[in-house]
């Protein structure tokens, strides 16, 4: 017996793969994120992420051009301030690192959309995404003095001219805060993205050298997702977009597909995949070494979130990826 089916009929010529593809990755799928810190003329290269640096604003500011030639819509900005204390000033002072980068790059830029991530853990000295009580070493983060802090650095990050607001430091309500802050402050057309499903991940680890913010004591799991759970991403979900969210974000990506998958299954609205620093990191890793191809092993990765459900993708391969589409 033959087979009647034949699959492969489809897959004979690329004209024809080409046709029959259900998901593409385009540039306009990505976010690349970036790293501001103090001073003049620096670009400091992070350990364990080749290829990524901290930036000064002047920095920034010519990276946001190369990004934006490249025909890649997006980035969203972390800061790495001078100094850290515990009301996390350098986050929401209207000289914050991201205010300032910000400001440059819509000064230089205009059109480039500039997302700026809302969250305490680079600003204080322990390291957490949230107020702990002066002298507390337990790592209690408690949650709605925290939400009062966030919902003034959203609104210090949309006067600086931050299109799109990204709290990312998983406190209940922190959407609900956020969006209040904003309408109170007049900034209502302003968008939320939410890092709505964010999991206690060791995938972290190379951000965490990047933007300096490792937890001095304790770890996030009080307020981070447990990586076991599946069903719990959707109860974050629901709560993000009862609370305002515009678009929902899910991290890490690789190995998370499902969560992302379920996500977009649950909302209709766009679903961004972050795509971390320690995913970065292995590729990275293994293609200096020259284990893998690392064109085509970002490319399938990348086409893999798209076709999990992410709408949009938050990674460091961002301008990699857009000069091998072609820009
Ligand atoms: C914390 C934050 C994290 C990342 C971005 N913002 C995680 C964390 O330190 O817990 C991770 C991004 C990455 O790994 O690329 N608000
Ligand atoms: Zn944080």
């Amino acid at each position: 017996m033959f087979p009647t089916h034949r699959p492969r009929r489809l897959r004979a010529h690329p004209q024809l793969r080409r046709m029959v593809r259900e998901n593409v990755l385009t540039t306009s799928d990505l976010i690349y994120p970036l790293f501001a810190v103090p001073g003049e003329a620096i670009a400091k290269e992070v350990r364990s992420m080749p290829g990524v640096f901290q930036l000064s604003i002047d920095k920034i500011v010519e990276e946001a051009k190369e990004v934006y030639d490249l025909g890649i819509p997006s980035i969203i900005l972390f800061g790495i301030p001078a100094d850290k204390d515990t009301d996390a000033t350098g986050a929401w002072h209207d000289c914050g690192m991201i205010q300032k980068a910000a400001t440059a790059v819509k000064e230089a830029v205009p059109d480039l959309i500039v997302i700026a991530d809302t969250c305490l853990c680079e600003y204080t000295p322990h390291g957490h995404c949230g107020y702990l009580e002066v002298g507390d070493l337990s790592g209690r983060v408690l949650n709605d003095p925290t939400l009062e802090l966030l919902k003034k650095t959203a609104v210090s990050q949309a006067k600086a001219g931050a299109d799109i607001i990204a709290p990312s430091g998983m406190m209940d309500g922190f959407v609900q805060a956020v969006r209040q802050g904003l309408d109170e402050a007049g900034f209502q057309d302003t968008p939320i993205m939410s890092y709505a499903a964010k999991y206690a991940s060791a995938y972290y680890g190379p951000f965490r050298d990047a933007a300096e913010s490792a937890p001095q004591f304790g770890d996030r799991r009080t307020y981070q997702m447990d990586p076991g759970n599946a069903r719990e991403a959707l109860k974050e979900i629901e709560l993000d977009i009862a609370e305002g969210a515009d678009m929902l974000m899910v991290k890490p990506a690789l190995s998370y597909m499902d969560v992302i998958y379920r996500v977009k299954e649950a909302t209709n609205l766009p679903v961004a995949a972050y795509n971390v620093s320690g995913e970065y990191a292995m590729v990275k890793a293994a293609a200096l070494n020259g284990w893998i191809d690392e064109e085509r092993v970002v490319m399938e990765t990348l086409t893999s979130f798209k076709r999990a459900g992410a709408d949009l993708i938050l990674t460091y391969h961002a301008k990699d990826a857009a000069r091998w589409l072609g820009a």
